[in-house]
């Protein structure tokens, strides 16, 4: 599949550029200047021992001119399987209006990408108006500020946005629910990786192990908890564990993964599972990531999504046995093609290498020639004995595309 641009609303660049202008900061109108920015922004948080964080956040210029709409497709990106299960908007569907506690907010990138979600929705059902209710926590006055006054100057059609600024340290323990209150969702947008950074890796994944229960505990029934990180490889595996401990716990993932035992990629000594999208930077900033010498194409990052009821993805299809999401990209050799899928799978290990051979392509396996990471799909009962291989007679079915724009075949269920 191509990759296209994430269709970040056109309110965005004019607005940002604005903001800028009147801070005496570059915008994207000059990506020389901000592109000078950008690169320095990026060298820190890319430091291969500690980044310095302190530094990272004090360049709001380049935060705001380039992370911020870059990293709302994160934000959006995530949501995906709350989105396409129905989970969203509730049960029955209706749900219009969210309150949000967003941790670590920064300047709001993550509480904008559910707005993002929202305002699609909202357009391609033609109806609903949504409203959101952000608490934007952070420990950072000057970001939440900054914060504050970009929800006050974007409007995105069909939702409402109310924000507020609150005080809240996420090293520390959190303030009691009598005092923070519940909340329908609860995002922790690139923030983990920030937190304990001196402790050691099995502290720190305890301590954060907690944090999220406790996030979690604050998420309102048939809301949910979304944890989305960078996709380098450490904080990846960071949160790998972090997942796992969470499902010993009796916290299983909705997302991304589909069963709740031990993560595979954790059992190799260097692996990560993360996601690798085909969505581009908008067009107008595409100019900047050059300057900076960052690549526009492709979107990567990596996610947890966990509910109070402990609800999957996978138990969303009915029986989710043989659910199968693929996790690494085509590989194509002479003669075959083969791609690593990870799920429920009764009596093998969660992730398997599949493959199929040129001259087995047929019509019932007709839907893997499409598949690419992070599809989910099947494979019928002629695949499930020998697994590995897709035989002429395998059916293959995709029951929820990551492709953005293929949405009329999610929730066919396998
Ligand atoms: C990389 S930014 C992420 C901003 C936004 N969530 C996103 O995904 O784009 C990390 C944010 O976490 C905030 N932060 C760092 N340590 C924190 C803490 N202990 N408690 C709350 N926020 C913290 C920083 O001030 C910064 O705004």
């Amino acid at each position: 599949m191509r990759s296209s641009p994430f269709p970040l609303d056109a309110a965005w660049p004019t607005t940002l550029a604005d903001l800028a202008r009147r801070r005496g900061w570059p915008s994207f109108e000059d990506p020389a200047a901000l592109g000078a920015r950008v690169r320095e922004i990026s060298s820190v948080y890319n430091e291969p021992r500690t980044p310095d964080f302190t530094r990272a956040r004090s360049m709001l210029a380049a935060r705001l001119g380039f992370s911020l709409p870059r990293d709302v497709a994160k934000g959006a990106c995530a949501l995906r399987e709350l989105v396409a299960t129905g989970y969203l908007l509730g049960e029955p569907p209706g749900r219009t209006r969210f309150s949000v506690l967003d941790v670590g907010a920064g300047l709001g990138a993550m509480t904008w990408g559910l707005v993002h979600e929202l305002s699609r929705i909202s357009r391609e059902a033609g109806a609903a108006t949504f409203s959101v209710e952000a608490s934007l926590a952070d420990t950072d006055p000057e970001a939440v500020a900054l914060a504050l006054d970009i929800a006050r100057q974007v409007s995105l059609p069909g939702v409402r946005l109310e924000a507020r600024a609150i005080r809240v340290d996420a090293a520390r323990s959190l303030p009691p629910r009598a005092v923070l209150g519940d909340f329908d969702l609860v995002l922790v947008g690139q923030v983990l990786s920030e937190l304990d950074v001196d402790a050691d890796c099995g502290s720190r994944a305890a301590r954060h192990v907690t944090l999220l229960a406790d996030l979690l505990a604050r998420v309102r029934p048939g809301g949910a908890l979304v944890v989305v990180e960078p996709a380098l490889r450490d904080r990846t595996r960071h949160l790998h564990a972090v997942r796992d401990a969470l499902a010993a716990q009796g916290h299983p993932p909705f997302a991304p993964c589909l069963h709740a035992g031990a993560c595979p990629i954790l059992q190799t000594p260097d692996g990560w599972c993360h996601e690798d999208r085909a969505v581009d930077l908008p067009t107008w900033l595409v100019p900047v990531a050059r300057a900076a010498g960052l690549r526009w194409q492709g979107l990567t990052f990596s996610y947890l999504v966990l509910t109070p009821e402990g609800a999957s993805m996978a138990s969303r299809f009915g029986d989710a046995t043989g659910l199968l999401r693929v996790v690494s990209q085509r590989l194509a050799t002479k003669g075959k093609e083969e791609l690593i899928a990870c799920g429920a799978l009764p009596d093998t290990p969660h992730a398997v290498r599949l493959r199929r051979l040129d001259r087995a392509r047929s019509d019932p396996n007709r839907a893997w020639d499409e598949l690419q990471r992070g599809d989910c799909f099947t494979i019928d009962a002629e695949g499930a004995g020998a697994r590995r291989e897709i035989g002429r007679a395998t059916g293959v079915r995709v029951c929820a595309p990551v492709d953005e724009h293929a949405r009329d075949r999610y929730l066919e269920g396998p």
